[in-house]
């Protein structure tokens, strides 16, 4: 597990680019969780920390297709997906494991 932020950094509902082990991952603080995937979407690249994020899924800010936030699958299309990364919350500090598969969102309160 590598630190990627404080919890403080993200608001509930919102995404953030970080750098985690020299992979730029998009970070989710959700009301179910916080949950990583890949930064960039791999239709066109678009920046997947930017999207909407919304019943465990994110939606690509440039054209609009959606991913799963818990494992990164495409949602609605055939397209590829992203990788998910592990996350985890202690003591205020958010870590996240990249490569390892996620498992389901973080409590948010946690
Ligand atoms: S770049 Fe994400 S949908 Fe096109």
């Amino acid at each position: 597990m590598t630190y990627a932020c404080p919890v403080d950094a993200i608001p509930t509902g919102e995404g953030r680019t970080v750098t985690v082990d020299g992979h730029r991952v998009a970070l989710f603080r959700t009301a179910a969780g916080w949950y990583a995937i890949d930064r960039a979407c791999p239709h066109a690249g678009g920046p997947l920390a930017d999207g909407i994020a919304a019943d465990c899924s994110v939606i690509c800010p440039l054209h609009e297709r959606r991913f799963a936030l818990d494992t990164g699958a495409p949602i609605g299309h055939d397209g590829p997906g992203v990788r998910a990364h592990h996350v985890e919350v202690r003591d205020g500090r958010v870590y996240v494991a990249i490569g390892v598969p996620a498992t389901e969102g973080v409590p948010a309160a946690a």
